[in-house]
């Protein structure tokens, strides 16, 4: 079965093509004297278009099969949010085999980190309310993609909404409003500088009764320390493992003192 909107449309770039680096810039021994003659100039202009591709901004498609579905999600190169990553496989993967189980069906469900938003398609499709949240860049991307492949075929439409890890949320997601079943997140940590901001985010998401769902690849020793603070402040099920990917997928219920 294909995508729900068969629109040949593409998304517009999220940035334009970064300016040519200034004259100063260009001297290969990593000097800043002033231009000088201007066929030197011309030659290491001549060198650099041989090595730095001029379109800084490249869409690739991907193409995936969940829940009986042809998912397209439209990729880019540029940042972390622009490309599925290994975790999403797995999430998607157990929300298709629990769904009954999960109660899905109606559910609420925030994704933080969404990305390209292959899970909250996926959701979507299975009939949640869903919510998929990112840093404002990736927003566009996100939401073509939520569009293209939820329009005309869920029950409920997904929404796009910025959130950025322990930034304004009292604002953004007021606690008293806040009803979560589920809180998912799949490949959020990884070697960044927000990971005490993250773990007050999941915390600060979930109500009594949210389940948060955390599909994550390990790759470095700071992703096992997340996992200790982690283990600290929700009680936490291993649902799924692959050892030879080192994937796991964590259940976490938020402690309650
Ligand atoms: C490795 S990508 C994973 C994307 C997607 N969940 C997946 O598995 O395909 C990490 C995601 O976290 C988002 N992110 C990183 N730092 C963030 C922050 N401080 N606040 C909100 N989102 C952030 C990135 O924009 C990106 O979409």
């Amino acid at each position: 079965m294909d995508a729900c909107l068969s629109s040949e449309q593409q998304p517009r770039p999220l940035d334009e093509a970064p300016s040519p680096p200034d004259d100063e810039a260009l001297h290969t021994d990593g000097t800043s004297r002033p231009p000088g003659d201007f066929n030197e100039i011309e030659a290491s202009l001549r060198s650099l278009q041989k090595f730095v591709p001029t379109n800084y901004t490249s869409y690739t498609q991907e193409y995936y099969q969940f829940v009986g579905k042809k998912i397209v999600i439209q990729e880019s190169i540029e940042s972390y949010g622009a490309v599925v990553w290994p975790g999403a496989m797995v999430l998607c993967q157990y929300l298709e085999e629990h769904t009954e189980e999960l109660n899905l069906r109606g559910a609420k469900i925030l994704e933080i980190g969404a990305g390209p938003g292959l899970v909250s398609i996926v959701a979507s499709i299975l009939g949640a309310q869903v919510t998929a949240t990112d840093l404002p860049d990736v927003l566009g991307n996100l939401q073509y993609n939520l569009l293209k492949n939820t329009l005309n075929c869920t029950t409920y439409l997904p929404e796009v909404k910025e959130l950025v890890w322990g930034e304004g949320l009292e604002q953004s997601f007021p606690k008293s409003m806040l009803s979560y079943d589920y809180v998912l997140a799949s490949d959020v940590v990884y070697h960044h500088y927000f990971l005490d901001k993250l773990l007050a985010t999941m915390a600060y998401l979930c109500q009594p009764g949210t389940v948060l769902l955390w599909a994550n690849k390990f790759r470095f020793s700071t992703d096992y320390e997340f996992l200790d603070k982690f283990k600290q402040v929700f009680d936490t099920t291993l649902l799924a493992e692959s050892q030879e990917s080192s994937i796991k997928l964590f259940k976490g219920i938020l402690k309650w003192d």
